[in-house]
């Protein structure tokens, strides 16, 4: 990817940060993927008066992408304002690892965008669980 396309897709994370539905956090966190043809999806977190019904950013971006029948993707750029960004939490780890096991991760503090912190999913999540060895 280009520097030109990682901005690109921060730019797409920053923007669905305005569409979270998070009145209990008022954390506006939001994540897009892009996908090997160049498609952009995003996502951003949804919360629930019963606190654990909540769902993460990237996990609904990664639901929405699945669902509309994508499957191969490259990058998941992340945006939240909080100093150098928030990345994925254990649970959005574990899912990207099995469904965007080649992606890297762009991290962004929304208020920042230009400042891309980037990681490999081995680097978030190292030893990752598979339930059939050595098959994603
Ligand atoms: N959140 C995300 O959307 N992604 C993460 O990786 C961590 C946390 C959301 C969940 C909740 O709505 C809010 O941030 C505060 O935890």
């Amino acid at each position: 990817m280009t520097k030109a396309e990682k901005q690109i897709l921060v730019t797409a994370a920053v923007g669905a940060c305005a569409r979270a539905v998070a009145p209990y956090s008022n954390f506006h966190v939001g994540a897009a993927l892009r996908t090997r043809g160049g498609e952009i999806i995003t996502g951003a977190n949804v919360e629930s008066a019963s606190y654990g019904l909540t769902c993460c950013a990237e996990r609904i971006a990664l639901f929405k992408a699945l669902t509309e029948g994508h499957r191969d993707f490259v990058a998941v750029a992340v945006a939240a304002r909080r100093d150098g960004g928030a990345t994925p939490c254990g649970a959005c780890r574990q899912l990207l690892s099995e469904y965007a096991p080649q992606a890297t991760i762009l991290v962004v503090d929304s208020a920042q965008p230009a400042r891309i912190r980037q990681f490999t999913m081995a680097e978030l999540l190292p030893a990752a669980f598979l339930s059939v060895p050595g098959r994603r």
